[in-house]
């Protein structure tokens, strides 16, 4: 019998907060070891001149969410968790969507019935609330939480998702109650729909208009709501996908009149602009998401806040749609009106490059910034760690080995999603993961998957300590 099923040697190995030369040992999935010299393993990977960091944990994926209207997302569990271990991941978080009047019982056994087997990742659930009824709040919601289904979105915007001020404080009451993490999608949608219609009469109803009439104000507006209302309550809050520094500066006022909360960016709001949705022929269809992409100022906010640590997670928000598609961004009515573009843009192989890229390998930020915002305040704020996000003893061997010589050109072709396109097409990166380890199994090894799907494994999380009071601060059993 070996010590170890597998050692990976001679790497640089950085946690979110050190950066040092070991090896690690690895047996039954778990690392158990970690030191100088180690050997007595059934194999080994030389990881020398190699970064050996935490599996990257992306809390922020849609795959397979229904969205009306014969619209159908690119990416099963499949081939968005192949995609997700090419880029680095060892776990990715969905979304499971309740349609209104479904229990989130039925919702969960759903979606569990579309990943298993699946998977390439691990994979554990976030729940969206669009129908927080009195049985939802009062005994389902309760019980999931305790049964490892502690995090849930709720959505200001969209009219078959939003909930109004009064359903969000009855969530976020449950969620003080539980020691669930409430996650908003902050932007007024009273205000957009009053924008929509002036756009329309207007005759503007390009792609552009996406933007145009989800401004920076509607989203400031609400997050200042949503902020508020968990004020009110006296609840941690996550605030995803923040685009530009206006939201961004209520975050930080928040933070001073006490409220716990934890902020998200996303590799769109670093890289892509509104003017990117004026593609010619329609192709700005390409990269209608909400909230939409700013400008080069927003960009600069964002990376303020990734620096300085404004933002704790810096997620993908995969939300994949074929462009070329009738069930997709060109579908017979998206193809005349941006009201029926469907939202969301591909991502999760290209999350952590480019962060790595333009984050680390300028400078911006350090190694252990860049691990914190990828990988371990994912498992802190969702209830996985200490088991995910960290290289630890006693762990789960979640590992990817970075490459930093490495210069690449992000293109399509070379990418694993359902999607026929990637937002970042074209963007020069330094540094990439070659190797990715999920529960000590090698499912990508040079760039080639050598893993089978259903090596990712459904991971039940923990909800908040409610007498800690902290957002970052969990124990999971
Ligand atoms: O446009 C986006 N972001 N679509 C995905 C759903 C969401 O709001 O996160
Ligand atoms: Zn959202
Ligand atoms: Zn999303
Ligand atoms: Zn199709």
């Amino acid at each position: 019998m070996s010590d170890y099923d597998l050692i990976i040697q001679n790497g640089t190995v950085a946690t979110a907060a050190d950066v040092f030369q070991a090896d690690i040992g690895i047996k039954d999935g778990k690392i158990v070891q970690i030191g100088q010299s180690l050997s007595g393993a059934a194999r080994a990977i030389d990881a020398s001149g190699k970064y050996v960091l935490p599996g990257g944990i992306d809390s922020h994926v849609h795959i397979s969410q229904p969205s009306g209207e014969g619209i159908e997302m690119a990416d099963d569990f499949e081939s968005g968790t192949l995609s997700a271990v090419f880029g680095g991941n060892t776990t990715i978080m969905p979304f499971c969507l309740q349609e209104k009047g479904k229990s989130l019982r039925e919702v969960l056994a759903a979606y569990h019935a579309l990943a298993e087997g699946q998977c390439y990742t691990d994979v554990s659930f976030h729940l969206i609330i669009s129908d927080p009824s009195d049985a939802v709040l009062g005994q389902e919601l309760p019980a999931l939480v305790a049964d490892g289904y502690p995090s849930l979105k709720v959505f200001m915007t969209y009219e078959n998702l939003r909930l109004d001020d009064a359903q969000i404080l009855k969530t976020l009451d449950v969620a003080r109650r539980t020691g669930a993490t409430v996650m908003v999608h902050c932007e007024n949608e009273d205000a957009i729909r009053f924008l929509i219609e002036k756009h329309e009469l207007a005759g503007d109803v390009a792609p552009r208009a996406h933007a145009s009439t989800r401004p920076v104000a509607v989203e400031r507006e609400a997050t200042h709501r949503a902020l508020t209302l968990a004020e009110i309550v006296d609840v941690p809050i996550v605030i995803v996908h923040v685009s530009n520094g206006e939201a961004m500066e209520e975050i930080a006022r928040a933070r001073t009149r006490g409220v716990k909360v934890v902020g998200e960016t996303c590799p769109q709001y670093l890289t892509l602009t509104a003017k990117d949705l004026d593609g010619m022929d329609w192709e700005g269809a390409k990269l209608v998401c909400s909230p939409p992409p700013r400008d080069e100022e927003a960009q600069k906010e964002c990376w303020r806040g990734i620096e300085t640590g404004a933002f704790e997670l810096f997620s993908s928000d995969h939300c994949p749609f074929r462009y070329d598609d009738q069930h997709g961004k060109l579908n017979p009515k998206g193809r005349t009106n941006f009201r029926h573009i469907p939202n969301g843009i591909p991502g999760v192989e290209t999350r952590l490059p480019i962060l790595f890229s333009q984050g680390f390998m300028t400078g911006r930020i350090d190694l252990p910034r860049f691990v914190a915002l990828t990988s371990t305040n994912h498992a802190k704020t969702y209830g996985l760690y200490p088991q995910k996000g960290t290289i630890a003893v006693g762990a789960d061997a979640d590992i990817a080995i970075w490459d930093p010589a490495i210069e690449r050109t992000i293109r399509h072709a070379d990418l694993h999603d359902g999607a026929d396109y990637s937002p970042y097409e074209g963007i020069n990166i330094t540094g990439w993961p070659i190797t990715t380890i999920v529960a000590g199994k090698p499912v990508v090894e040079n760039g080639v998957l050598v893993g089978t799907k259903g090596d990712g494994q459904y991971r039940k999380a923990a909800a908040r300590q409610i007498n800690k009071h902290s957002n970052l601060t969990r124990v999971t059993s």
